[in-house]
């Protein structure tokens, strides 16, 4: 059953009445000229993957190699990836006005430089131009966004040191080196970001910056009420919507703290992690989160719970495993019912701007809005709970006192990033902190 169908099942309505259909926004990476530069580290296999994965992101792709890059891989591979061809040389006849280092910056939205060696950081901090590629990005008029890869000791390195404060003082990006296993058998700061890492920085570079300055606490994910050592109820969240909304919170320049039942997703760049276990843990944590920045006078803005938060636990867990005593007997459970985090978080004091969501299997419209009148929300996010969980795909309908907006069958990112776009222009104007009398004397 869909969100439509589900919608024709509630109470008659006039056309009036129904749910306005929207299409969603262009992923931020859609369209966008990306010329990557691939310089000689060992990292340059990993380059290949990067390209392909900046397509899927929809981007176009132009690569340029410097002379060494071409020693770890060949340009033929970036060639039949891309399907345009490859430069390295300065002196390209296939370039109409000989001035590749001009016409290619000209034609792009972003230069990309991964890996980025230490040698040629270091021309890009003196600004040397003695090859396409650094010629490039002297001439470009494009932003320069860099991902250093290295032996430690080169990272850690005075001198490079040096050139990464200076090329993040002449406005470049650098995004990572990563720490951990190093081709060269050593293990520490160096290594390049994973394909997926740097594609999250390019989309998060294209994103605009809709919640600059604000902060968002998220719950995600299942929790999990424990019968006995071993044994639990939980159920079939995976967690994948709550942490696209705190991916797209964090690509929109948001300050973002996600609370997060058990789930196995890694937790999205820039988004600071708690991990929990318990309704009753979950609501604490919350709470926790909440106090702690209201009593440095900077309060969430906003609180979205996207958790599926079990509804009751036992009341008493056994602190030993409940054996079976015979073919036949059952145990019997009893349950009290856990606190609404949600609800409780709407009640406090200083409440942020709270967005709930609703897991039903039917009817959802009618018991969509009972949810928000009863939570005492401004926005609610209706779904069917079995046809989302799990899933990479989701279909939503947005709820306010007023409108019903229907969003259709998408990906959980694409539909998060519409949420947060929708979430950001119905956040109460921010509040510009006022300097201490201090501070202004
Ligand atoms: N929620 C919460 N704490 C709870 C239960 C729910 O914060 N103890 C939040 C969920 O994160 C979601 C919203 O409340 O944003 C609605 O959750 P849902 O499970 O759909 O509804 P319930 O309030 O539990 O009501 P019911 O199970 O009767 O549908």
């Amino acid at each position: 059953m869909n969100i439509q169908s589900q919608i024709s099942g509630d109470a008659e309505r006039s056309s009036a009445d129904a749910p306005q259909n929207v299409c969603l926004p262009a992923a931020p990476a859609t369209g966008q000229r990306i010329v990557l530069g691939v310089s000689g580290g060992v990292a340059a296999y990993k380059a290949a993957e990067l390209a392909r994965s900046l397509q899927r992101a929809g981007a176009t792709v132009r690569v340029v190699m410097t002379e060494a890059a071409t020693h770890f891989v060949g340009t033929a591979s970036f060639q039949a990836l891309t399907g345009e061809p490859v430069i390295t040389d300065q002196w390209d006849q296939r370039i109409a006005n000989g001035m590749a280092h001009i016409e290619l910056s000209r034609a792009a939205d972003l230069l990309l430089i991964a890996p980025a060696t230490a040698d040629l950081m270091a021309k890009l901090a003196h600004g040397l131009a003695d090859d396409l590629l650094t010629t490039l990005c002297l001439a470009r008029d494009c932003p320069l966004m860099i991902a250093p890869a290295m032996n430690r000791q080169m990272w850690e390195h005075p001198a490079t040191r040096r050139n990464a404060r200076q090329l993040r003082d002449d406005g470049v990006e650098l995004i990572g080196p990563d720490s951990g296993d190093q081709a060269c058998g050593e293990t520490g700061p160096g290594r390049m970001l994973e394909p997926e890492a740097i594609v999250e920085a390019v989309c998060a570079f294209f994103t605009p910056k809709r919640l600059a300055g604000r902060r968002v606490v998220i719950t995600a994910g299942p929790t999990y009420e424990a019968i006995d050592p071993v044994r639990g109820i939980t159920n079939r969240s995976s967690g994948k919507m709550g942490y696209a909304i705190a991916r797209a919170c964090a690509r929109a320049g948001a300050a973002v703290s996600l609370i997060s039942g058990p789930v196995s997703l890694p937790c999205p760049p820039g988004v600071q992690r708690t991990s929990v276990i318990s309704a009753l843990e979950m609501h604490d944590t919350v709470h926790r989160h909440l106090d702690a920045l209201d009593s440095v006078g900077t309060p969430s803005d906003c609180f979205i719970a996207v958790a599926a938060v079990a509804d009751w636990r036992v009341s008493s867990v056994s602190e030993q495993k409940i054996k079976k005593t015979d073919d036949t007997s059952v145990p019997t459970l009893q349950f009290i019912q856990n606190p609404d985090i949600l609800a409780s978080v709407a009640r406090r004091p200083k409440a942020p701007y709270c967005v709930g969501f609703a897991a039903e299997s039917e009817a959802l419209e009618h018991n969509g809005r009972e949810k928000l009148a009863r939570k005492g929300i401004p926005l609610l996010i209706a779904n069917i709970g079995h046809e989302t969980f799990g899933r990479d795909d989701n279909q939503i309908l947005i709820l306010d006192g007023e409108r019903s907006i229907a969003l259709p069958r998408a990906s959980k990112d694409a539909l998060a990033q519409a949420l947060v776009e929708d979430i950001a222009r119905r956040l109460p104007a921010h509040a510009i902190p006022t300097p201490s009398p201090r501070l202004q004397a």
